[in-house]
């Protein structure tokens, strides 16, 4: 690393040059307009040899083309042979086989001729990036805005560190945070468009889950379905569906009756209190992003454990006075005890109308004060890439809890891009 970023133009000439610094901090724009999920939020541009943008692209959520391959194919589109050029990208390029081919192999069938990157890539599935293009005669410089990459998928890195799916709680609450009526009647406090919306989160996610509360009270599908609106263009929510149906999973104790709806194939009990344990087994299904659905027992326990990634509230301008909160007594004695929530700017915006109703997204503010400089692009690290090596690369693999760069890996089991 050198000190020289503060001063782009001052940047080592074997290292990176302003227009990659540029061409970086347009990338980690573009990542945080992905959906946050199963795979991390990367970026991507294409650059001339002579530093000219030839496209950018960013990774839309799990099954859809990751970023290197969007940017490559925005180039294309324009018109640009990328060949020779230089590829800026907010994550090592993947070197492995998923439900899209590995970006390693792109980039090298582009004639790509050098490659930026900001964090590496430590998953053992998908690692090696790097070294595979070193191999293949592709030079790489690597630690770019690394901090702000890894900010911006702080969450993301944690829930794969934990070998655990990353977690979106969702709840639908009138304006006094009521999730149900005095009578127990829930259906439906938000509007259709809200509705639309949710059920397009379900459609990219592995697993929906609620608890045994909410499926003997409501007898709930948890199934991604077409929601009929009253406006053209309903839903909100950023990022192509997968046709794919979500794992339906109930956790609790008591038996869930054998005509409940949400029985079937890919229905799932998980017989447990125990959040961690409940991930554990939604990961040994394969599950790397769960959309937990409630109700308040199983929303409080899940923030409770300090599990929820990313929390999307839908509010509606209703006020329910007596009826059930949205959250039990979650340990909170005072103030400064308060569970705290920054809004996130991924996936479509913090704040979004749908209808009548609100949609907050937000993420645990995790010690920071929500001016989420990499999301925006502004942030102050201005820590210059070092030359990376391959071997470098993979030796920062972690061997415990902490990493060079100080992040929580678990080297025994992380997985990447589940796609
Ligand atoms: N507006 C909304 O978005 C929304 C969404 C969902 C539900 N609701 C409403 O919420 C109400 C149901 O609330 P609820 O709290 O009973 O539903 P719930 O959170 O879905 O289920 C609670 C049950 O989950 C099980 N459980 C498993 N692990 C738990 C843990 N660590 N802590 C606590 N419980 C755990 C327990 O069942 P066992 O005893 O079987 O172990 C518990 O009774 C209904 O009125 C429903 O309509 C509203």
């Amino acid at each position: 690393m050198t000190s020289a970023a503060q001063d782009p133009q001052a940047l080592d000439p074997a290292g990176v040059n302003p227009a990659e610094v540029r061409a970086m901090d347009r990338a980690l724009e573009l990542a945080a307009q992905g959906v946050r999920g199963a795979n991390p939020l990367v970026g991507a541009v294409v650059l001339s040899p002579e530093g000219q943008v030839l496209g950018s692209g960013y990774h839309r959520g799990a099954g859809t083309p990751h970023a290197e391959v969007a940017a490559l194919a925005d180039a294309r589109s324009r018109g640009a042979d990328p060949a020779g050029g230089t590829m800026v990208v907010t994550l090592e390029p993947c070197n492995h086989q998923g439900r899209t081919g590995p970006c390693s192999a792109a980039i090298h069938e582009a004639g790509i001729r050098r490659v930026v990157f900001a964090a590496p890539d430590r998953t053992a599935q998908a690692a090696g990036g790097a070294r595979w293009l070193q191999d293949h005669g592709i030079e790489c410089d690597g630690g770019l805005r690394q901090a702000q990459s890894e900010h911006l998928n702080g969450r993301w890195l944690r829930a794969t560190a934990e070998s655990r799916p990353f977690v979106t709680l969702k709840t639908a609450s009138s304006l006094d945070g009521r999730v149900a009526a005095a009578d127990g009647t829930s259906q439906w406090i938000t509007g259709s468009r809200a509705r639309a919306d949710g059920h397009a989160i379900r459609a990219r996610v592995d697993a929906v889950l609620a608890g045994t509360g909410t499926v003997l009270a409501d007898n709930p599908r948890l199934t991604a379905r077409p929601v009929p609106t009253d406006e053209a263009g309903a839903a909100g929510d950023a990022g192509s569906p997968p046709p794919a149906q979500p794992l339906r999973a109930v956790m609790g104790l008591r038996p869930v009756p054998q005509d409940a709806a949400v029985r079937g194939p890919g229905f799932l009990q998980l017989a447990t209190h125990d959040v961690p344990t409940a991930l554990a087994e939604l990961h040994g299904h394969g599950v790397r992003h769960v959309l937990v659905e409630g109700g308040p027992g199983i929303a409080g326990a899940f923030l409770a454990a300090g599990t929820v990634d990313e929390l999307v509230s839908y509010i509606a301008p209703v006020v329910l006075g007596a009826g059930t909160p949205m959250f039990p007594p979650v340990g909170v004695p005072t103030l400064t005890a308060a569970h705290r929530w920054v809004p996130d700017p991924a996936g479509g915006g913090a704040v979004t109308q749908l209808g009548p109703d609100v949609r907050l997204r937000l993420r645990p503010a995790d010690g920071d004060d929500g001016d989420d400089a990499a999301a925006d692009g502004t942030a102050a690290d201005r820590t210059a890439t070092g030359r990376t090596t391959a071997a470098s690369t993979t030796a920062a693999a972690p061997t415990s809890a902490g990493t060079a760069t100080g992040i929580p890996v678990n080297p025994s089991t992380p997985q990447h891009n589940q796609e």
